[in-house]
């Protein structure tokens, strides 16, 4: 099966943003993935809700929301107001797990978990009815244009596995490090959403379709 594409904004140029968001939709991206980073969970600080709210006007496809802050749950809701459709957030960003996922679930929208690569696979078994997507990271959350972990392919392989056990329908998404070349390996390893910035944003406007076409077509590729 073809994965969904869900182009980074963190690779889009910042000055012109909802023009970004609108020419990714237009070359066929499935979703809108909005990196958050507030620079204590990770080294890096990017937007917030206020962006999700802008953005939310210029496209109707889903926007995933990828939560890279610590303490997370005072944000939560503001994130849903502001038309998130996927909020996913890491087991470490806060004390207890299963109250952010209640809060999100509460609000109505998507619930999804990220794990970082050394976080421990037995983190998704206790919350893992409660879960709508699973997001593993194959470079270390950031920063874009990192490359990508080949070490993580077995985990991809094994949450696949247990997502198959639960019976649930939960999407794998994989995050870092996707292009043409190691996309073919994350599919066959069992991901179905692949978050791309740079292989999607490289080249501008005018490549972004053939971008995400050829990140769709390496599941044909996949082994
Ligand atoms: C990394 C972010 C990724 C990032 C991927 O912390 O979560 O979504 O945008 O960028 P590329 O595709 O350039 O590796
Ligand atoms: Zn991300």
């Amino acid at each position: 099966m073809l994965p969904q594409i869900a182009p980074s904004i963190l690779a889009a140029d910042y000055a012109r943003f909802a023009d970004e968001v609108r020419a990714v939709d237009e070359a066929g991206a499935d979703m809108i993935h909005v990196d958050v980073m507030d620079g204590h969970f990770v080294p890096n600080i990017t937007f917030g809700a206020g962006l999700v709210k802008a953005l939310r006007p210029h496209t109707k496809k889903p926007l995933d929301v990828h939560l890279m802050i610590s303490p997370v749950d005072a944000f939560i809701e503001d994130f849903v107001k502001a038309g998130a459709d996927i909020l996913t957030i890491h087991p470490e960003a806060g004390p207890h797990l299963h109250r952010s996922l209640q809060t999100i679930a509460a609000l109505g929208i998507k619930a999804g978990i990220a794990l970082n690569p050394a976080t421990p696979l037995s983190v998704i078994e206790p919350v893992i009815e409660m879960i709508d997507n699973i997001m593993l990271m194959t470079v270390n959350p950031g920063f874009g244009g990192q490359s990508f972990i080949e070490g993580q392919l077995p985990r991809i392989a094994a949450v696949s596995q247990m997502i198959e056990q639960s019976g649930r329908k939960i999407t794998l998404e994989v995050d870092g490090g996707i292009a043409a070349d190691t996309a073919p390996k994350v599919i066959a390893a069992g991901a179905n959403v692949l978050v791309a910035g740079t292989a999607v944003f490289r080249g501008g406007p005018t490549a972004y379709q053939a971008n995400i076409e050829a990140l769709r077509q390496a599941g044909l590729k996949a082994v």
